[in-house]
């Protein structure tokens, strides 16, 4: 009965396909169970490199069963665009193989274009998003007018209910952001047509996953962004639209309480932030063209989903606490310490400063605006020269880069369990 989590420490791209790739190879069902096509897994087959959006990326092992929970946001267009990349990649995606939740919503391209007409109209204030039109869709379904993937089912009603968003969303385009209006009948059309495709893959989940953990058949959770995105838990209003939290897991899927066996947070050696939003320990200059790359690598600090160059920082413990906090993680998996390989010294955030006070945690829940008062204060730790790509255990590390992992595992109290140290699969060690 295992459920294992995998479930992002900072602000997402924290690497978590590399600990999902690891695990997925024994696992019967491999689950996305929050946001939709704004996050980005890399996906290796082969020599071949595929980003997925949307599908679950342990389904490339043939015994794998991917499923795609109550708590995502489906744009019908890329899941049929990527299922037809992963069948040309020689990969068998059929309804026993791909289970789609009948409560899971849609995304329309009119959330697409109200997602970008909306955010641009917040002109200073925008969140930055990455226009996939997540907010709209949960916009609508907190709204309690949302599109289900089960109404795919009864293509009378859905028909009707795809015509009545699309009026209501462009009579929103027009009247609230004065943007052009829209060609709605070839719209509704289109994505009638496309989410008709979806139609074979829908189900009641909840029921299958439980009685696969019943069975002593292992789950792992394929988490999308990461807890400091989080709608209730992360910097708030600088967040995705979704739970991304080990929290929501449960219910995105179906089950109940359910207890997991490993909640495993995936934390970068050092912190991005994609968008805009606090970033206590952000640094520009040398040190953050170091960390971020030239760009010319898949692996550089650069969005899969938007291209655009993420901003970059020194590690906060600070947050990372909060986080462990809020999840409550069993382990670590550190991702992206070869990185830090050239640096002099590295500094680390151990504590903010705020109002005359010292914190080590949070004592607020994420709020942006209070955020923005913390002042990082930093730890010094030596740094190493050595390329740690060739490191495949704890005893090939550098000793500076041992002391790097120990600080943290010290000063968050729980194991770093995997350390990766490049861009290949094989370039992971298991911690000490
Ligand atoms: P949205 O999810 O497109 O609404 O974007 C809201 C915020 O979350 C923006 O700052 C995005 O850059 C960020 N975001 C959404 N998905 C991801 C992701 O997969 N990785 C990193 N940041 C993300």
């Amino acid at each position: 009965m295992p459920l294992d989590m995998v479930i992002g420490a900072q602000w997402g791209d924290e690497g978590k396909g590399r600990v999902v790739d690891l695990l997925s190879a024994n696992s019967h069902l491999v689950a996305r169970v929050n946001g939709g096509d704004n996050a980005g897994h890399t996906v290796t087959v082969g020599e071949e490199t595929y980003k997925l959006h949307l599908i679950p990326s342990g389904i490339i092992h043939p015994s794998t069963i991917g499923v795609m929970g109550t708590g995502m946001v489906i744009n019908p267009f890329t899941l049929v665009e990527e299922i037809e990349m992963l069948r040309k990649a020689g990969i068998e995606i059929s309804p026993d193989r791909l289970w789609i939740s009948d409560a899971a919503h849609l995304i329309t391209p009119l959330h697409r274009l109200l997602d970008r007409a909306k955010d641009a109209a917040l002109g200073a204030a925008q969140i930055g998003t990455t226009g996939r039109g997540i907010g709209p869709a949960y916009t609508d379904k907190a709204a309690r007018r949302g599109l289900r993937a089960g109404e795919i089912l009864d293509a009378e009603h859905f028909a009707s209910r795809v015509r009545d968003h699309l009026q209501e969303g462009n009579r929103q385009l027009v009247e609230w952001y004065g943007q052009p209006a829209t060609d709605i009948e070839g719209m509704a059309e289109d994505f009638l047509n496309k989410a008709a495709e979806l139609r074979p893959y829908i189900r009641r989940i909840g029921p299958l996953v439980k009685s696969a953990l019943d069975a002593d058949q292992s789950v792992l959770v394929e988490g999308a962004q990461g807890t400091l995105l989080d709608i209730e838990q992360g910097t708030y209003p600088f967040v995705t639209s979704s739970f991304t939290v080990a929290g929501g897991v449960p219910n995105a899927l179906g089950i109940g309480l359910y207890p997991a066996r490993r909640i495993i947070g995936v934390v970068k050696a050092f912190q991005t932030r994609v968008g805009a939003g606090p970033f206590p320990t952000e640094l520009d200059g040398a040190i953050a063209g170091h960390l971020r790359g030239t760009g010319e690598n898949p692996w550089d600090e650069f969005g899969t989903t938007t291209g655009r160059p993420r901003r970059v920082g020194w590690l906060d413990l600070v947050l990372l606490r909060y986080t462990h906090e809020v999840n409550g993680f069993s382990e670590l998996f550190i991702t992206k310490l070869d990185v830090l390989s050239g640096l002099d010294e590295i500094q680390v955030c151990t504590r903010y400063r705020r109002r005359g006070r010292e914190l080590e945690t949070l004592d607020f829940s994420g709020d942006a605006r209070l955020l923005d008062e913390c002042e990082p204060m930093y730890e010094i730790l030596p740094g190493w020269n050595a390329d740690l790509r060739g490191c495949r255990s704890w005893d090939d590390l550098p000793k500076a880069a041992q002391a790097y992992i120990r600080f943290i595992e010290q000063r968050i109290g729980i194991r770093a369990a995997y350390i990766s140290v490049g861009p290949e699969r094989t370039d992971l060690l298991i911690g000490a």
